[in-house]
């Protein structure tokens, strides 16, 4: 029997490896990303002496090289991918508005709008070689306008540029993948509660959000076992649809 497989990137530690766990539980085979092997070996290793079938990919998103091995590494495990869950994010350093220079927001940037990219184009043959090929891209409700100018929400008193624009982009691109690529889904994520103003736990917080990683990955879970016959090009977070 073939196992559903999945990528999943930045999967070392946070919301990534708990995705992993989970698909792990769920009898997928999973692909590891992790740009530092050792982590990723330890976060690896774990999961395997808890039963899960994984497969360590060294990935660091921001490297075309990086992203060209990882392929390799994955077609020699399989011919197609099912799932990819685009999750490694870099949440740049808070600078205020002001003061932000470009460098800033390449830094973002590179690993929060062009790692999807490069990484979704590297897998593009592997994943149309799927009978329902997913893409779950993993965006922020500061990548949503709504949310951004809604007074009640937090994020929108916290000034800075190079995080949230970045994932606006990435919810642009991800609607112009499904558009064009409709035999591919591709749809995003937010780990938080909307209207709630939670987020989820994790060292990109300090481990101030008020979610677990598990409940932070519902979503993922969510649109990473869509049917066939499921939505492309939506946003959604653990308690439905977040507005663009
Ligand atoms: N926590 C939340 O409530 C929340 C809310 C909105 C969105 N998100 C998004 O959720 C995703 C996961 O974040 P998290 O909260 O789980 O944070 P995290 O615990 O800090 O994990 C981030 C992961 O991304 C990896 N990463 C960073 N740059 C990378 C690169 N160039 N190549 C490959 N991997 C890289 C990190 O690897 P290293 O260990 O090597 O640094 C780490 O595995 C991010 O996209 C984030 O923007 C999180």
């Amino acid at each position: 029997m073939s196992h559903t497989t999945v990528l999943v990137t930045g999967a070392n530690k946070g919301l990534g490896l708990e995705a992993a766990r989970r698909f792990g539980e769920m009898g997928w085979k999973v692909f590891l990303g992790s740009r530092d092997i050792e982590r990723g070996r330890a976060a690896a290793d774990k999961l395997a002496a808890d039963g899960a079938d994984v497969v360590l990919v060294p990935l660091d998103v921001t490297s075309d090289e990086s992203v060209a091995a990882a392929e390799r590494l994955v077609r020699e495990h399989t011919d197609r991918l099912d799932v990819l869950v685009n999750n490694a994010g870099a949440p740049g350093h808070l600078v205020n508005p002001a003061d932000t220079t470009p460098e800033e927001l390449h830094g973002v940037y590179d690993t929060n709008v062009y790692g999807p990219v490069r990484v979704t184009h590297a897998f593009l043959p592997l994943l149309q070689r799927a009978e329902n090929p997913r893409v779950v891209m993993v965006s922020s409700g500061g990548g949503s306008f709504a949310v951004v100018t809604d007074p009640a929400q937090g994020i929108s008193k916290m000034h800075e540029l190079a995080y949230t624009s970045s994932k606006a982009a990435l919810n642009m691109i991800t609607v112009r993948y499904a558009q064009a690529l409709p035999g591919i889904k591709f749809n995003l994520v937010t780990p938080g509660e909307v209207s709630t103003g939670k987020f989820t736990a994790t060292d990109m917080n300090g481990h101030r959000g008020q979610l677990t990683v598990t409940e932070g990955t519902d979503p993922f879970i969510e649109l990473a076992t869509l049917d066939a016959d499921g939505p492309s090009g939506i946003f959604i977070d653990r308690l439905g649809p977040v507005a663009w």
